[in-house]
């Protein structure tokens, strides 16, 4: 059921809640009032009491305190005694327990703070960033980032995360691309579930667990031309098919607060959107945490420049002043708002002015006490500072981080050559074959350089005297400089082709640095930064040695001109603080790779955006056919790697695809049954891979959409039957009215082990 009275739903929204969080809620509800009904239990009854009680205390500027969320660079003791709701990115133990004194102990009411911070793909011990992880096609493998991450981050004090970041997306140029599950809105959600039950546990007041925050609300995965921040403009089919379905699966998942986005849809900014905060999230999907804004994205709804410069950024255009912005964003859904100022400053004239309403304040605020209860901090707020190193890096955390970048790594390319055998001579090349800086990633979160393992070192680990030549230097600069990519000399390339030379088998370990990808490093190239391209070339060209290339990267790369002359391509992303061991535990064969692609490659980067589960037109791409949806200067209508494409030291064959019938009725649900076969000659994993596609429907539908995914490891010869269940979560569709429809016809199944997969069946929907 959709809302179609956008002005009552602020309103009505508040006064359920408010019932609710009363106890009180009507018996005769109409059908829309029940839609908004929070999903939680009577369990939360006696925390909503405490709750009301509570808010029954406050006066005006405490709940406007409240409503107040500070970074570490802001927060003062003054603050804190204020009674401010939150802080993030500080996560120095000592300084979180005395600032939760003055909270508990010296303000009124004696409120604890909320501790956030951006722990994205772990906080000591750092996984392999999440396009990395996604890689693994296993839930397994996020969950032990995130539960990881959530020990050792609460072990500091801290109790929300600004993760998973769920922001599906098909720009390559973005540099946040590198923060989420990629193109699919499937694997998205399947991981960000995953993520958020592993940091929450079953109630994230244990002193092990965090909230978590999906974030960034909403569709700020497709900034236009990939710039960081930029507009974006989409239709509601597009936004609720594709987009939201990760957030709903976080929010199904338990998540209690969520993140609106810095980027604007159809002109409408995400901290300002009543449709994604208000609607969606808080009305159809019964959300009752609460929503803090992006870092000054409420300040960034006025209009530059601004009316008044001391109150931070501007830009939207969709508010005249602070006061306005601060209404704007309060009034839309925004209940916390990061490092501006305008709803705690101008909260009072705004509500002297009629211009938001008491009621709305004490929504915000209840969200946010309510979050707080949840966390057990009004029962133990503080943290033991002794306690927090014990948490970091522990043996067993770094084991999983190993294997994490096992099952993250992707074999794009084999001629052969691999696995390398570590008795012979090994020589390590290339700007990041030493390196530890980079393998962290864009969110390091609290990890150290000197914690990783290079990849020189993990080599040297399983093939003692491996030797090393760097080849170039590649770039952490900010622009403008004057060479922001770095590797612009080949200077170093003669020491690389003798260091080759001297050896048996030649590991060529070339990427990005970190600060190419994450928050603002979009990149209108998305080669191989510098000379790497002409490095591999020359060390390829004048050895005979089998060379492997290790990627370390943060987007899908253009990798055209190396993937003929390499004979051996490996993604291995950023993988972390395990990162050589976890590299040549791949390399050597200790493990088979099985990962695959969470996004596609494209062989240039004028064919962004390219995406498997685009819609089909009236001109489907021919390469080689006039009038068609093609490129005329690139002879394929492919991408270079496509999404779910991944290769093993072994080879597996997906066969016998069936349905357990060939009718279902809407609210039915069917079995598709795929038999998979290690027909290679050592042990593996393959991900088996269902998609689905509707041939005829109101709205043209995409060619293909993922619909399951298992892993599975099979010894040599062994074969298992791979079951998935459909039901119309699968085969119905978002029209553009934002209605959820299915459509009776035919649904066509396919099964395989990439979105190339071509092995079919087809079903009627009655
Ligand atoms: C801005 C980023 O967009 C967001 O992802 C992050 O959580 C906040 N900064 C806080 O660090």
């Amino acid at each position: 059921m959709r809302l179609t009275l956008k002005a009552t739903v602020a309103a009505l929204l508040v006064a359920l809640t408010a019932a609710i969080a009363g106890g009180v809620v009507a018996a005769t509800q109409s059908s829309d009032e029940a839609a908004l009904q929070p999903t939680r239990g009577p369990a939360d009854r006696s925390i909503e009491r405490k709750v009301n009680n509570l808010l029954g205390q406050m006066t005006l500027e405490e709940k406007l305190q409240q409503i107040q969320l500070l970074s570490d660079g802001q927060i003062t003791d003054e603050d804190a005694r204020n009674g401010v709701g939150g802080v993030f990115s500080l996560t120095d133990p000592q300084r979180i327990n005395q600032l939760q004194h003055i909270a508990v102990e010296e303000s009124r009411l004696g409120i604890p703070i909320l501790f956030a911070f951006d722990t994205i793909h772990g906080f000591r011990t750092i996984f392999p960033i999440p396009l990395g992880a996604a890689s693994s096609f296993d839930p397994d493998v996020v969950s032990d980032d995130h539960r990881i991450g959530a020990r050792e981050s609460a072990a500091v004090g801290l109790k929300q995360i600004y993760s998973p970041m769920v922001d599906v997306s098909h720009e390559a140029r973005w540099g946040r691309i590198a923060e989420a599950a990629g193109e699919d809105p499937y694997l998205n959600s399947v991981l960000a579930a995953a993520r958020v039950k592993a940091a929450q546990g079953s109630d994230y007041s244990d002193k092990r667990k965090v909230v978590t925050s999906p974030k960034h609300l909403a569709a700020y995965g497709e900034p236009e031309g990939g710039r960081d921040y930029n507009t974006t403009d989409m239709s509601e089919q597009r936004l609720r098919n594709l987009y939201l379905p990760p957030f709903k699966a976080a929010i199904d998942a338990g998540a209690d607060t969520s993140m609106c986005s810095f980027n604007a849809i159809n002109g409408v900014p995400g901290c300002a959107n009543e449709h994604t905060m208000l609607e969606i999230l808080k009305g159809e999907w019964g959300f009752d945490g609460f929503v803090e804004s992006d870092y000054t994205a409420v300040a960034e709804l006025r209009a530059c420049p601004p009316v008044n410069p001391d109150e931070g950024p501007c830009g939207h255009g969709v508010a005249e002043d602070g006061p306005a912005a601060g209404a704007l964003a309060l009034n839309t859904g925004v209940d916390s708002e990061m490092v501006s100022t305008n709803i705690r400053d101008f909260g009072e004239e705004l509500l002297a002015d009629g211009r938001i309403s008491q009621e709305r304040i004490d929504d915000a605020v209840r969200r946010i006490l309510r979050v707080k209860f949840r966390a057990g901090l009004f029962d133990d707020p503080y943290v033991n500072p002794d306690r927090a190193d014990d948490a970091q890096l522990r043996p067993g955390a770094l084991r999983q981080a190993r294997r994490a970048v096992g099952r993250s790594t992707v074999l794009l390319k084999n001629d052969g050559i691999l696995p390398f055998d570590p008795s012979l001579k090994t020589a390590v090349i290339g700007p990041l074959g030493d390196n530890q800086h980079d393998m962290l990633g864009p969110w390091w979160g609290r990890g150290d350089d000197d914690d990783v393992v290079s990849l020189l070192t993990g080599v040297r680990g399983q093939s003692p005297g491996a030797t090393f030549a760097q080849g170039c230097t590649l770039s952490n600069a900010e622009p403008p400089t004057e060479d922001p990519e770095g590797c612009g000399s080949d200077a170093g390339f003669a020491e690389a082709v003798a260091t080759a030379e001297a050896a048996d088998q030649v590991i060529l370990a070339v990427g990005e640095t970190r600060e190419m990808s994450g928050e603002a490093a979009a990149r209108s190239n998305i080669d191989l930064p510098g000379m790497q391209e002409q490095l591999i070339e020359e060390v390829v060209s004048a050895t005979d040695k089998p060379v492997a290339v290790v990627l370390f990267n943060g987007r899908p790369l253009a990798l055209e001109n190396i993937v003929d002359s390499a004979p051996a391509i490996l993604e291995a992303w950023f993988p972390g603080v395990q990162a050589g061991h976890g590299v040549a535990d791949v390399v050597f064969g200790e493990v088979n790779p099985g990962g695959k692609l969470p996004v596609s490659f494209p062989r240039r980067v004028g064919q962004v955006p390219i995406y498997y589960n685009h819609e089909p037109t009236g001109r489907p791409c021919d390469p080689n056919v006039k009038w068609n949806s093609r490129y005329r200067d690139i002879p394929s209508c492919d991408p270079l790697f496509e999404f779910g494409f991944g290769l093993s030291y072994t080879t597996f064959e997906v066969s016998n695809l069936r349905l357990s019938r060939d009718s279902v009725g809407p609210n039915g649900s069917l079995q598709a049954f795929v038999d998979v076969s290690n027909t290679g000659d050592r042990r593996g994993d393959e991900v088996v891979q269902l998609y689905i596609h509707d041939p005829v429907a109101s709205i043209s539908q995409p060619v293909r959409r993922l619909r399951g995914f298992e892993r599975v490891r099979l010894a040599r010869g062994e074969t298992r039957t791979v079951t998935f269940t459909l039901d119309k979560s699968d085969f119905g569709f978002y029209d553009n009215s934002g209605e959820f429809v299915v459509e009776p016809g035919r649904i066509d199944v396919y099964a395989g082990n990439s979105s190339k997969a071509d092995m079919s069946a087809s079903f009627e929907v009655r």
